[in-house]
Formats: C-alpha cells, sequence, structure tokens
C-alpha cells in the first residue's frame, strides 16, 4: 500500500496539567482535503500546532511522506516549509504589500531572487482571484481578501499539505463566500488540506472524509453524507443542530457563489 501523505498516530498533547489531546490518529493521502471539527476548546488548534511542529506533541508520530517529522533528530526549519497554515486572523504584516507578504516567505525562506519570488508571488495572488490587489497594503483590503493574501501566502511555497484554522470565523457573514470559494479553487486544483471549519457546505463540496473531535478525543468520523443524514453519537447529533442555526446562511452563499461559477 501507498504511504499516505500525512500519517497522525495517537498524538498526545497536554498543557500543564490540562490534557488536550488523547490519542488521535488520522491519515490523509494526497490530494485529499479533511475536515475537523468540533466544540471550542476540544483541541482543534491545538492538534494543526502538533501536525505543523509548532507545538509539538508529547507522545505519539507524524508521519510527512513517510518522514517522521516527530523524531528527536529532524529539521524543523525544513520540516515547516512543506506543511503551510492559514489563520482565523490571517496574521499578514501590515507594512507590507500583499506581494511583499506573499513573496517574503519565497525569499527568505527558500531563497529566491526576487524577481523569481515576485513572480511566483503575482501566480498565487493570482489562483485567489487577486492579483490586481498586489500592491495593495492589508489596512486597504477586506478581511476577505486579506485571508485570501493568507492562503496565496500558504500556496506560494508550494508545501506538501495545507493547514487551515477556521480561516472564515473571523469574517462578516458577506465575506465568507469569497474565502470558501478560493479554498474550494485550490482544492479542486488538487491542494492537499487540513481544514479546522464548520462550513457544513465547503465540507460537502470537497471533503473526502470530515472528523469530530470532542475533549480530544474523535469521536466520530465519516463522509459529510454520513454526517448530514446519520450522525451516531449523541453529542454529534446535538453540535449539528446547533451549527444549523449559527450557520445555515453560509451555506447559502457558498451555493450561490458555486452558482455564479457555473453560468
Ligand atoms: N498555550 C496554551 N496553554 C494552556 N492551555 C492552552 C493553550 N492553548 C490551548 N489551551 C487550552 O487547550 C484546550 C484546547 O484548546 P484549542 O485551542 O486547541 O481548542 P479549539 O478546539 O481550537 O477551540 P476553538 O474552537 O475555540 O478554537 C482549551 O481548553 C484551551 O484553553
Ligand atoms: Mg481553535
Amino acid at each position: 500500500m501507498d504511504e499516505p501523505l500525512l500519517r497522525i498516530v495517537d498524538v498526545w498533547k497536554s498543557y500543564e496539567d490540562l490534557q488536550v489531546l488523547k490519542g488521535v490518529s488520522f491519515e490523509l493521502a494526497e490530494r485529499d482535503v479533511k475536515v475537523i471539527f468540533g466544540p471550542s476548546g476540544s483541541g482543534k488548534s491545538t492538534l494543526l500546532r502538533c501536525i505543523n511542529m509548532l507545538n509539538p506533541p508529547d507522545s505519539g508520530e507524524i508521519y510527512l511522506r513517510g518522514d517522521n517529522i516527530t523524531a528527536p533528530n529532524v529539521d524543523l526549519n525544513a520540516i515547516r516549509t512543506r506543511i503551510g497554515m492559514v489563520f482565523q486572523h490571517f496574521n499578514l504584516f501590515a507594512h507590507l504589500k500583499a506581494i511583499d507578504n506573499v513573496s517574503i516567505g519565497l525569499r527568505r525562506v527558500k531563497g529566491l531572487e526576487k524577481q523569481e519570488a515576485r513572480r511566483k508571488a503575482l501566480e498565487a495572488l493570482n489562483r485567489v482571484r487577486l492579483a490586481e490587489w498586489a500592491d495593495h497594503y492589508p489596512a486597504q483590503l477586506s478581511g476577505g481578501q486579506q485571508q485570501r493574501v493568507g492562503i496565496a501566502r500558504a500556496l506560494a511555497m508550494e508545501p506538501d499539505v495545507i493547514l487551515f484554522d477556521e480561516p472564515t470565523s473571523a469574517l462578516d457573514p458577506e465575506l465568507i463566500g469569497e474565502v470558501l470559494q478560493a479554498m474550494l479553487d485550490i482544492a479542486k486544483a488538487g491542494t492537499t488540506m487540513v481544514v479546522v471549519t464548520h462550513e457544513m457546505g465547503f465540507a460537502r463540496a470537497v471533503a473526502s472524509e470530515m472528523i469530530f473531535l470532542d475533549d480530544g478525543v474523535v469521536i466520530e468520523r465519516g463522509t459529510p453524507e454520513h454526517f448530514s443524514v446519520s450522525p451516531k453519537s449523541k453529542r454529534v447529533k446535538r453540535f449539528l443542530n446547533q451549527l444549523d442555526v449559527l450557520y445555515g446562511s453560509h451555506e447559502k452563499l457558498l451555493k450561490l457563489s458555486e452558482e455564479e461559477e457555473g453560468k
């Protein structure tokens, strides 16, 4: 059998005496999209920070293309260039134009020449439909545009996988659709992604599997269809019912932008 692109094996993580992750395991094939969801405090962000080794697990292993990135002698800087990250609050440099936010990693981390970094950065901005905004500063961009710059910044590095931590949850409702659309576009183009999100419309469109995390444990996993038709655990059902109330309108936004696409 082929080695999966990402393999998480029995990951445990605590902060002092708070046990946050309690034996999480999953695998992700190349070009796959995995959605992780669950209540606040369940350990979703902690799991992503373990995967990119920003916050290494206490025990368990993580393999990226077969390389054990949790091994003691691993070159973490090299590993992190292979794992992109998109944050809830964008984390752009305010004093840099969009294009420089995207190209800075290419220059400093990958050591590309200025012209080549610029070319690749423009290409990435183009993929999130922001090429004409390249010379704007973050403060001159909407939240949705800033988040798309964040996505372009991750894409430009050509990582093996991109991790998204609730990329739309800090946005005004009218800006969510454009960010989900950019994520759909890159997913369909074959980007391997782990996405923490409660956007069920996005999950249904591209996720091969969803994982429900509660209190640091994977309670249930299955296809988006499984969760919309026949979730098993009571905790999942209760959570999904709450989501319907909260997120119903965003699904409509996503549907709308898909319809526009089809025109
Ligand atoms: N650096 C830290 N030090 C101490 N405790 C932390 C730290 N980071 C997170 N925690 C705690 O760990 C638990 C899991 O946090 P985490 O941020 O992973 O949850 P989450 O599922 O991402 O929640 P949310 O949906 O609110 O983003 C929470 O109880 C949180 O308070
Ligand atoms: Mg979180």
